[in-house]
């Protein structure tokens, strides 16, 4: 096996011939809160140790409490040390390296402000000038608000040659009508190349890898298609449950979660054509063509699930209606699996079968590509007939890599077929530091590359694939399943209806 490469832009990005992103000013609106915490400061002070970020950086978080730069700054180092020490959170290093941070801490400023009061534009219109990227790490309600609040301020205006960004979280909109009226919103007030619509999937290394595994290769792209691929199986399976979400994800569910969005992300890489550069409208034009070939997806090929009391490992999960902030006869899913189809040229014919849920057996985030059997039974007469189909793997979380699943022949004197994996892991090959996936996306947004960010006819698409669901589904038809199973038998009896089945959650051969 090749010597593990050291690559990282993250260590060094200078050194790597990566340019900082341009001097500019961060405004954090929910400077307090959880994303802030938990992501972009990690982030920020991933960029600053990898000397991508100007001396000219600057951040203005934004908060409804009483707070001040240095009451601000002393949360954000106190939240740093945290997870230094938790080696369960999303980011953890051994130690924060003091000059990182201090670069970051030492450029983090507050403005208390109420979102919806002019009075805080008017005071943000005072204090910035020259380049900025707003980042609305807020309840999705005061997205529009916020965007309008800049506009009327004359803040999202690009004079003498300085950007204005807005950066929008999930979720964008809940169904297909409201994020149509939240994207015309916003589109009052700036350009459609000023908003930066964030899908955090599209952050992770191996989501991105995937264009890189089709496109840079010469030998997947031509068994790509619906010749030779017999289904596609996109998963998120998740061990937590709602945690203290449950007044989000109550209205919410699964599919309105994670559909549109993180999977028709996921299927978008995996099944869009190769663009004709990689430039951003290129590649976003691709993905918008896939999600509008997408049929619309009747009540019938999908499967509603909700998660009761059971065991995942040691421990006991209560049920998602004894879950804090959870209705106890609430129909919301916690679990949902789709089949869909592709009408186009390469996919006529090919089912994707999407399924993701919580408090599930194990954590796996993958694509699976099942190939459809060889077409000559050439073993046949030894009696080792039918041969398995071939399968790659395309692991996104918890492991980085990818698995293809091969048929061999047995050692010893009688011909008897094996199935063995040939497997590639991003660590035995490259030496990355701990980021978490919000590294690029921040970088990106700062030198203006929207090639990961959704444009708004993408995320229009996704919706209007889902919205039968949305719109069709009798709240009451749903199905249980026990914490730490793979979930409810229903979603079996949508692959069984087939012929087929799901690949098991432990990732091993089936
Ligand atoms: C978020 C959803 O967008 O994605 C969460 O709101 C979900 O419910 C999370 O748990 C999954 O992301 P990841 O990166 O942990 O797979």
């Amino acid at each position: 096996m090749p010597e593990p490469v050291d690559t990282a832009e993250l260590k060094d990005g200078a050194a790597c011939g990566t340019d900082p992103a341009p001097p500019c000013t961060l405004v954090i609106f929910g400077a307090m809160g959880d994303l802030t915490k938990r992501l972009l400061m990690p982030s920020l002070y991933n960029l600053a140790g990898a000397k991508l970020l100007d001396p000219g950086f600057g951040i203005l978080g934004i908060d409804h409490n009483d707070n001040t730069d240095e009451g601000l700054r002393a949360a954000l180092t106190e939240a740093m040390e945290s997870f230094a020490k938790d080696p369960t959170s999303e980011f953890h290093a051994d130690r924060i390296d003091p000059e990182s941070w201090g670069f970051v801490r030492e450029r983090i400023h507050f403005l208390k402000g109420d979102f919806e009061d002019p009075a805080l534009f008017a005071a943000l219109r005072d204090r910035l000038s020259g380049n900025v990227v707003f980042y609305l790490a807020v309840a999705a309600r005061f997205f529009g608000t916020i965007v309008e609040g800049l506009g009327r301020a004359g803040l999202l205006k690009q004079e003498d040659g300085a950007f204005r960004r807005v950066v929008i979280e999930k979720p964008f909109g809940s169904d297909l009508a409201s994020a149509k009226a939240l994207n015309a919103r916003i589109l009052k007030q700036a350009d459609e190349s000023q908003f930066y619509r964030i899908d955090h999937f599209l952050g992770k290394e191996t989501v991105q890898s995937v264009m890189a595994m089709r496109f840079a290769n010469g030998m997947l792209e031509p068994i790509w298609r619906r010749e030779y691929v017999d289904s596609v199986q996109i998963t998120a399976a998740e061990t937590v449950g709602v945690e203290e979400r449950g007044g989000f994800y109550e209205p919410t569910g699964a599919l309105r979660d994670m559909v549109p969005n993180h999977l028709f992300q996921l299927l978008c890489m995996v099944a869009m054509e190769p663009p004709n550069s990689f430039d951003a409208e290129a590649v976003r034009g691709e993905k918008a063509k896939l999600a509008e070939a997408v049929k619309p997806i009747p009540p019938s090929d999908a499967v509603r699930g909700q998660y009761t009391a059971g065991r995942i490992g040691e421990t006991d999960h209560v049920a998602y209606r004894d879950e804090p902030h959870v209705a106890k006869d609430s129909v919301t899913e916690t679990y949902i699996a789709l089949k869909l189809g592709i009408d186009n040229w390469r996919w006529a014919g090919v089912p994707f079968y999407l399924r993701t849920g919580k408090r599930m057996t194990s954590r796996r985030t993958e694509i699976a590509v099942l190939f459809k059997p060889a077409p000559f039974r050439l073993f046949e007469g030894q009696g080792i007939d039918p041969l398995t189909p071939n399968v790659m793997r395309i692991t996104i979380d918890p492991e980085h890599g990818a698995a293809t699943e091969i048929n061999v022949k047995v050692p010893g004197p009688k011909m008897r077929i094996g199935r063995v994996v040939t497997r590639f892991r991003y660590a035995d090959f490259f030496d990355t530091a701990p980021n978490v996936g919000y590294e690029t996306l921040l970088y990106d947004c700062m030198t203006g590359d929207a090639t990961l960010f959704q444009r708004a006819d993408n995320i229009e698409a996704g919706w209007s694939a889902v919205d039968p669901l949305l719109k069709g589904w009798p709240q009451a038809d749903i199905a249980f399943y026990p914490a730490g199973s793979a979930g409810p038998r229903e979603a079996d009896d949508l692959l069984a209806r087939d012929g087929r089945h799901w690949l098991g959650l432990d990732g091993k051969t089936d």
